[in-house]
């Protein structure tokens, strides 16, 4: 039988982070349980809702379907360092502006999809947003003002770029 616990060496947010690790833990549950960071949220624990999101080398993944020791040498960004750097402040803004969030459980997961989708300068469709979000669900407002969001802050960083 294998080793139970591991000691893994993650880059969380631009700081280096030691641990020892449960071999059955979640990345979610290490970001929450062990570091504190509970901006992540655990919704289906199943891979269905988009409530654990977070990135795993620049890319989104499901924090409930990734175990920590998977992430050994990785670096992962979570809802605490995108924001605090700045990297989504016009998101945070556009989502408050227009109603995007009312309970706020999906809220994490969706910005960092919603960065995903417009990280890389692109100017998508409301159908491509809603396709793109479609794996974040939100049991409160209907999406109609979170793809709202999304678009004016594609729009506006377009504009930015001219
Ligand atoms: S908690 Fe991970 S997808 Fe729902
Ligand atoms: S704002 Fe409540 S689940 Fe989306």
């Amino acid at each position: 039988m294998g080793e139970r616990f591991h000691d893994i060496a993650v880059t969380v947010n631009g700081e280096p982070v030691r641990e020892r690790v449960d071999a059955r833990k979640t990345l979610v549950d290490f970001l929450r349980e062990t570091l504190a960071l509970t901006g992540t949220h655990i919704g289906c624990e199943q891979g269905l809702c988009g409530a654990c999101s977070v990135r795993l080398d620049g890319e989104v993944v499901r924090g409930c379907l990734t175990l920590a020791v998977q992430c050994d040498g990785a670096r992962v960004d979570t809802i605490e360092g995108v924001s605090d750097t700045g990297e989504i402040a016009d998101l945070q803004a556009a989502f408050e502006k227009r109603n995007a969030l009312q309970c706020g459980y999906c809220t994490p997961g969706m910005l960092l999809t919603a960065q995903e989708l417009l990280r890389g300068g692109a100017l998508p469709s409301r159908e491509k947003i809603r396709d793109h979000i479609s794996g974040n669900y939100c049991r409160c407002t209907g999406y109609q003002a979170i793809v709202d969001a999304i678009e004016a802050v594609a729009r506006q960083r377009a504009e930015a770029r001219r």
